[in-house]
């Protein structure tokens, strides 16, 4: 007999060598053995595991340790983020060998699996020392971005919530969480050279419940931002992690609440942009920037401080449905058309986007937007968020642009995950646990150059009807444990993921998520607290259109 191992994502191989489970088990006298390189990992695994455990986990090398190592060879086979684990071998308890840091780190989250749901929790429950099986196993990332975003513009998720979503993903083996620091409805970050984008920005005085066609408000004034201090602190546990924050300034459109603070920022000849505020309803808004040499520099302003607090290579800069009836109307926008010699307002937008390319380039970053860059002439070097289908993220990649697949059709988790009354203010399609297990990143067809385009993959989160983490945490699982295992787990061949098997190794998972404390939508549909009963979302009916 052989135990499950139950593993999720589930690894590149594993081979189980024995029956029962205890052949190791980790006590009083378990030490922890780092070699150089595995600090991250061996910090994690005295705080995370040491709590859970615990045991005190002393340094120090021999029969009882965890012993933890870079090795070229792991590297060589299996990239960075790879590495080998057994337990029970080679004089030590357990050997974790990553091709670099994140490999030894993800070692180490495949570890916590081993040991059990109890290992999940941030004390003891038993003063049983916890055992593990007796396994070898060889693992690597499918993909190098392996995402999730969280829109902390929509509902403010305080900083506590993001931390505690860091450690999700880790447990997940995702490794970038994309923040969508700002739109209509709240600025999110502090910005110390205009601190009213916080002071104005980031508050609203009532919201609307459920979806903008609903007719309920919460009258509860909603809002909050992140300090410098924060967003460092963000930024480090993440890096702690192994985990890449890209924050996300949106522009040209999703600007109504930077206008609100800063009524210069909009396109005050068509609209009297001082009687603005902090949007309080869902949607599409109209106020965007004005085409402006003061915009660009009071956005290059932003983005110094932006690139001061954030070290990832590629930052977001939106891009997404701007409409363009204030520019057409507009006629200094107009006038700002004809002066650079652009054929209309497409390009207008293409010229927000290009600037900010070349301004990012030259300070050493990478520019990544959303698949409406396309329109109007893709900016060079930048990378594409592919979210209205496949479509924008093939022509991208078939362009020689790099692209994270998010298309909203399979990978929106706003979106509901099963029919019926008892979804909490539904919207969009359903889609279920299965649907995003069976989602495949790469677009069927992709010639292999393209192909080599797509970093990785993006699970969405836009919080309009999510009002708090325990909301946001229903939308969320358990389809990013599904997601984790599309990102992270390569397939022998296209088509051939087990979803009875993933079912089944979920059934342990949900134990993990409970030891947890995540506020999952169980299978058999909400608790009666997760329901929102009267209040309106906007279910769409049918299969999505793969496009
Ligand atoms: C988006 O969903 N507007 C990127």
């Amino acid at each position: 007999m052989t135990l499950p191992l139950d593993l999720i994502p589930a690894p590149l191989s594993a081979e189980h060598r024995g029956s029962a489970p205890g052949h190791v088990s980790l006590d009083g006298r378990t030490t922890l053995d780092a070699g150089p390189g595995t600090g991250t990992t061996a910090r994690w695994l005295r705080t995370t595991l040491g709590a859970a455990t615990g045991l005190p986990l002393a340094d120090g090398p021999g029969p009882h340790a965890i012993r933890l190592r870079i090795d070229a060879e792991v590297e060589r086979e299996h990239g960075p983020e790879g590495y080998r684990l057994s337990t029970g071998t080679d004089g030590a308890a357990v050997v974790i060998e990553g091709g670099g840091p994140a490999g030894v780190f993800w070692g180490a989250q495949t570890l916590r699996q081993l040991l059990g749901p109890e290992a999940y929790r941030r004390a003891p429950v038993t003063d049983r020392g916890p055992g593990l099986p007796l396994v070898t196993l060889s693992d690597r990332p499918r993909f190098g971005w392996r995402g999730l975003l969280l829109d902390v513009s929509r509902h403010f998720l305080p900083k506590d919530d993001v931390l505690r979503y860091l450690d999700l993903l880790a447990a997940h083996k995702l490794n970038v969480l994309h923040l969508h620091l700002t739109d209509d409805q709240g600025w999110r970050i502090e910005i110390e050279r205009h601190p009213k984008l916080t002071e104005v920005g980031s508050w609203r005085a009532r919201s609307k419940w459920g979806h903008r066609a609903s007719p309920l408000w919460d009258d509860t004034p909603h809002g909050g931002f992140y300090t410098r201090d924060d967003i460092r602190e963000i930024v480090a546990y993440a890096a702690e992690r192994h985990i890449t924050v890209v924050p996300e300034i949106d522009l040209p459109g999703h600007s109504q609440a930077a206008i609100a603070a800063y009524p210069e920022l909009g396109n005050t000849d068509v609209v009297d942009t001082t009687a603005l505020t902090v949007w309080d309803t869902w949607g599409v808004n109209p106020n965007v920037l004005a085409p402006t040499e003061t915009v660009l520099r009071f956005y290059e302003g932003v983005l110094e401080e932006v690139l001061d607090l954030f070290p990832s290579p590629f930052v977001h800069i939106g891009g997404d449905e701007c409409p363009k009836d204030q520019w057409k109307a507009s006629p200094a926008a107009q006038a700002r058309i004809r002066e650079l010699g652009l054929s209309g307002e497409d390009e207008l937008q293409s010229w927000f986007i290009r600037h900010f390319d070349r301004w990012l380039t030259a300070r050493g970053r990478r520019l990544i937007g959303w698949d409406e860059i396309l329109e109007g002439g893709l900016a060079e070097g930048a990378a594409v968020s592919s979210w209205r289908g496949y479509a924008g993220g093939i022509a991208a990649a078939e362009a020689g642009h790099d692209v994270v697949m998010c298309p909203e059709q399979q990978v929106y988790l706003d979106h509901r995950q099963a029919p019926g009354e008892d979804e909490p203010m539904p919207i969009g399609y359903v889609r279920t646990l299965e649907d995003v297990y069976r989602f495949e990143p790469v677009p069927p067809g992709l010639a292999p150059e393209a192909a080599a385009h797509i970093l990785g993959t993006q699970a969405n989160v836009w919080t309009e009807v999510m009002e708090n983490r325990a909301r946001i945490d229903y939308q969320v699982f358990p389809r990013l444990a599904a997601f984790a295992e599309v990102a992270w787990s390569a397939l022998p061949a296209p088509g051939t993921r087990d979803y009875p098997g993933f079912e089944r190794r979920m059934d342990t998972h949900y134990r993990r998520l409970d030891a947890l404390g995540v506020d999952y939508r169980p299978p058999a549909g909400p608790h009666p607290r997760q329901r929102r009963p009267g209040v309106l979302g906007r279910p769409l009916e049918g299969t999505p259109p793969i496009v």
